[in-house]
């Protein structure tokens, strides 16, 4: 049997083990590099505006009840404040817009940007756009309603989201509300430490340029998260993606809420409205200053 080069081959071995070691939970954040790289945001941009399926937004009819739903429910007509944090290409902004409501969207991809401004309603207020990242932006005014849809919240580490909070709640009218969904324990469940390698992994979504990528999957019971953690090796540079996913259940966002003045006005089962079920996979939050 021929034998390679040891000295690459302990190169090769060494960034492995680092391809493959288990980060401390929560211990990068890369969510820009996922959604404003322009390789990437131009695949997510096309999920998005594929209204069949529920990727990188919910279907066009879930959307569509959605807004329904969030209309009739918290009264939205002219007047209203609303804020939409993560509001990609504008499929809720726009439509609540032509309520007549005051809209405001934030979102850090200046893809989905470009396109929920070229998609604005042209007569009466379009929404503001503000590009930026929602932990630190500068976001003028107050709202009655402050939005964060597709389980966005889940992303975020502790400390991101007491930040968070901390804003909405400086920027919530004194009735505002909070209305955001997150996973429920039954999506963990099942879930299991898997690796994946190929080449051109999910067929030349992460770089145009030829890749080779590892796919880890981590579980963190005990924490209730889950990281994908993606690796993508190309000829000229490498990169690390961190897609992290917190887990709730109606005690435990009750508790971190309580924690920042926050109550729980209402659960529900998802942004639609409908009812709350046992151990939901998924389920929607309504929260108002304490
Ligand atoms: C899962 S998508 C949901 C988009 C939109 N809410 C919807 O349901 O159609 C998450 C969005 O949040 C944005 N985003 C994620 N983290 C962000 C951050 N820290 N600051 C600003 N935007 C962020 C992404 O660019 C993306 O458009």
């Amino acid at each position: 049997m021929a034998c390679g080069h040891p000295q690459m081959e302990f190169q090769v071995f060494n960034q492995l083990e680092k391809i493959g070691a288990r980060p401390d939970v929560f211990g990068a954040y890369t969510a820009a590099d996922l959604w404003t790289d322009p390789h990437i945001s131009e695949q997510m941009l096309g999920y998005h505006l594929n209204g069949d399926v529920a990727s990188a937004s919910r279907t066009t009819a879930f959307i569509g009840d959605s807004l329904n739903w969030l209309a009739a429910y918290l009264d939205i007509g002219p007047r209203t404040g609303v804020l939409d944090l993560g509001c990609g290409p504008g499929l809720y902004t726009n439509p609540l817009a032509m309520l007549g409501a005051q809209v405001v969207g934030v979102d850090f991809s200046k893809r989905s940007l470009h396109h929920a401004r070229s998609a604005a309603p042209k007569e009466g207020a379009p929404p503001t756009y503000i590009h930026g990242n929602y932990l630190d932006v500068d976001i003028p005014g107050t709202f009655d309603l402050v939005l964060m849809a597709m389980c966005d919240y889940c992303a975020l580490s502790p400390s991101q989201r007491r930040t968070l909070l901390d804003r909405v709640s400086s920027l919530l009218r004194p009735d505002g509300r909070f209305v955001f969904d997150v996973y429920g324990l039954a999506s963990m469940r099942g879930r299991e430490e898997t690796v994946i390698y190929a080449p051109e992994l999910m067929d030349g979504f992460w770089s145009a340029e030829l890749y080779h990528g590892f796919h880890h999957t981590f579980v963190y019971e005990r924490e209730r998260v889950i990281l994908d953690r993606y690796e993508i090796v190309e000829a000229t540079r490498s990169r690390t993606i961190y897609n992290w996913l917190q887990h709730f259940d109606s005690s435990s966002i009750e508790q971190e809420l309580n924690a920042s003045d926050f109550e729980v006005i209402a659960l529900f089962g998802d942004l639609t409205g409908a009812n709350l079920i046992p151990d939901p996979s998924e389920f929607c939050v309504v929260a108002g200053p304490m």
